[in-house]
């Protein structure tokens, strides 16, 4: 499971990374664990205590987490709630960027990150046997969670609308689509944790 935010560049002064509180990936884990399983949580920096009996791999950037992933498999089922950031800074810099004295803002090169999720869900060789990723929507939440479902090779997409009225950024509720190649399940408003502990039953009843 992967939760929490990643962030390139390493221990920097400035850095540029995606927001997440890692609520929602912390309360999987613990109910997968509840339900019996070993569980390896792969976690950017959040402010969340580790759930109890969870095999923990702190992460700060988005090669690490595909490396850690990478080392806990074989899984049975890997789930990604991560809100990895999808570019890096292509040149960390050796010191602090100072304000230019006419204000000219800086200018910065991007590298592409590896989308983790898609990297496991099209394994050739030892895939799990379901790969669930999750899509931040704010606007046609169900057609961009179908359409990320083909191009990341997974077997479902839990989709919520993370518009700012939706309050779902760093709560403790949750609206979620489940989009898979058999159809879509709309859920109720939940609680994160009740979210996840529906999900890891749907999910048990699918291995
Ligand atoms: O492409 P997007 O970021 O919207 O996809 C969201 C899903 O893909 C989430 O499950 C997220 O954890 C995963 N992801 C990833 N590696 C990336 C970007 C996203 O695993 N570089």
């Amino acid at each position: 499971i992967t939760a929490g935010p990643t962030r390139e560049p390493i221990d920097p002064v400035r850095y540029i990374s995606n927001h997440s509180s890692g609520k929602q990936g912390y309360a999987i884990a613990e109910a997968a664990v509840k339900l019996g399983a070993q569980v390896t949580l792969v976690s950017g920096p959040v402010a969340l205590p580790i759930p109890p009996c969870v095999g923990m791999t702190p992460v700060t950037t988005a090669r690490e987490m595909l490396a850690a992933v990478e080392s806990a498999l074989p899984a049975d089922i890997a789930i990604f709630t991560a809100a990895v950031a999808d570019w890096r800074v292509a040149k960390v810099a050796d010191e602090k960027l100072k304000k230019t004295s006419d204000g000219t803002p800086p200018s910065l090169s991007f590298a592409e990150n590896p989308d983790i999720l898609k990297a496991v869900a099209t394994l050739k060789k030892g895939r799990p046997k379901l790969v669930v990723g999750f899509a931040a929507e704010t606007e046609m939440v169900i057609d961009h969670a179908k359409v990320k479902l083909a191009k990341k090779g997974c077997d479902l997409i839990v989709a919520n609308d993370v518009s700012p009225d939706s309050g779902v950024f760093g709560g403790d509720a949750n609206t979620v689509h489940l989009v898979s190649a058999t159809g879509v399940e709309n859920w109720p408003k939940l609680s994160k944790s009740e979210v996840a502990t529906r999900l890891m039953n749907t999910l048990a009843g699918m291995v």
